[in-house]
């Protein structure tokens, strides 16, 4: 094979590996399919191209899928997450790869151009701009992909709505969705990154500051839990009042964005929504204070509108922005509003990843042996696959759990009152 690659220097392979190296043996659940994978080969032969933030856990998954048989390439989902190291380990490992650190829009979407030059016929995505490209621009492409598996919340409401208006021509799996995903990506990852990224960049304490959180799903749960622990005032924005309410029995104050702004040292969106906090939230801020997003895209702090009102902005520490208002006061906004656990850090937990790579891995391989059966919509993972996963994990730890009895099977399972 012609491996073809667009990356910053290969000579940074070494400590790329090394950072590979370091995730490997604390990927337990992925190690066992990776060894299914060398027998069964479900790959053997086919391209796959993956779109993920380019770092060690994601680079082990790509030379698990190659394990498989697969040739892979793979592309940033996120300019600022990718790792330079760790891709020109991934090319030195035989991966294409096309994707630096800091790409502009324009490089950002040519490498897009480039990974799908190799007319992959299974992907991986995150956040549904592969797929959007392939919809929209390759469109010759769309008899090519067989299918794939998308990552994260936002991607999957992509593809609902992708789904919704007839436009989506292959079948893809919502790993989201999985309950191994969520539960424990969304909320533990989430909740223990983005405060690894806010306090590495900041170097600041947490105790006895105020914490908002915009936004109280699985991400914002782990985020708002977190802050707790680190001994924050934790207050909750949210528009659903189902969740509001959640996060009152949760123990914290809930109030709107307009309101919580006065209070806040911390702002850490989470909503998947745009727009979050804007201009009649900044002018409200305490000077000092520091905001970030772990939304999948960098629309929910709405940094354009804070510039148009800042007489001025200098960058104060690496990955923070100082916004100074006519007033006086600073702003702050870290990693320019994108998600700060990955553009400002390592992203999630590797024990973390290691379920849900596992639920990708066992997802594509779902699509590379059912494709042909497959309609062009969005998959659940099925259940079998999830809790697969949860066992080897409880394996991995040396834990094992209850066993039904068969009594016990057939109480849960009839409807009569008689025992
Ligand atoms: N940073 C990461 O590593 C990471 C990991 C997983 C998911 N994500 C991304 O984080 C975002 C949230 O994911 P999730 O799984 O928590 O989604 P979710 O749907 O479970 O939660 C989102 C919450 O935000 C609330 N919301 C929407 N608009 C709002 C607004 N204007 N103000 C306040 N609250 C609002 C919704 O009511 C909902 O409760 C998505 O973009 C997802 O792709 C990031």
């Amino acid at each position: 094979m012609d491996l073809k690659f667009t990356i910053r220097d290969l000579s940074l392979a070494s400590e790329g590996q090394r950072k590979i190296d370091w995730i490997i043996p604390r990927m337990q659940v992925l190690n066992s399919i990776r060894k299914e994978f060398e027998k069964q080969l479900p790959f053997a032969g086919k391209k796959v191209v993956i779109c993920l933030h380019l770092e060690a856990k994601t680079a082990y998954l790509a030379q698990v899928i190659k394990a498989g048989g697969a040739e892979v390439t793979v592309v940033a989902s996120n300019p600022l997450s990718t790792q330079d190291d760790v891709v020109a380990a991934l090319v030195q490992s035989g991966i294409g790869a096309h994707a630096w650190y800091n790409a502009t829009e324009e490089e950002y979407n040519s490498h897009l151009q480039l990974a799908l030059d190799t007319e992959p016929d299974f992907i991986i995505d995150d956040g549904g701009d592969l797929v959007s490209t392939i919809h929209t621009t390759r469109p010759e492409l769309l008899k090519k992909v067989k299918g794939g598996a998308e990552e994260t919340t936002t991607g999957v409401l992509r593809l609902h709505s992708m789904a919704r208006d007839g436009v989506l021509k292959f079948p893809m799996v919502a790993v989201n969705d999985a309950q191994c995903k969520y539960l424990f990506d969304n909320r533990y990852g989430t909740g223990q990154s983005v405060w690894d990224g806010i306090m590495r960049t900041t170097n600041l304490v947490v105790a006895g500051k105020t914490a908002v959180v915009a936004g109280y799903g699985w991400c914002g749960k782990g985020v708002a839990l977190r802050a707790k622990g680190l001994g924050a005032r934790v207050i909750i924005c949210e528009i659903n009042p189902i969740k509001a309410n959640e996060a009152l029995m949760d123990g914290f104050e809930v109030m709107p964005m307009v309101e919580a702004a006065k209070h806040g040292d911390f702002f850490i969106t989470v909503t998947g929504n745009m727009n979050v906090i804007n201009k009649e939230h900044f002018i409200v801020m305490k000077s000092g204070a520091i905001m970030c997003n772990a939304g999948h895209f960098d629309i929910e702090v709405n940094v354009a509108q804070l510039k148009e009102i800042s007489v001025s902005e200098r960058t104060a520490r690496t990955n923070i922005t100082e916004y100074t208002l006519p007033n006086g006061q600073n702003l702050y906004v870290l990693a320019e509003g994108r998600l700060v656990n990955l553009a400002a850090g390592d992203g999630h937990p590797a024990e973390v990843m290691d379920m849900t790579f596992a639920l990708q891995a066992l997802s594509l391989e779902y699509i590379a042996l059912n494709h042909e059966k497959l309609e062009p919509k969005v998959y659940q993972v099925n259940t079998e696959i999830d809790e697969k996963v949860a066992m080897l994990k409880l394996q991995s730890l040396g834990l094992s759990i209850d066993k039904l009895t068969e009594e016990q099977e057939a109480y849960l399972g009839s409807w009569s009152s008689e025992a």
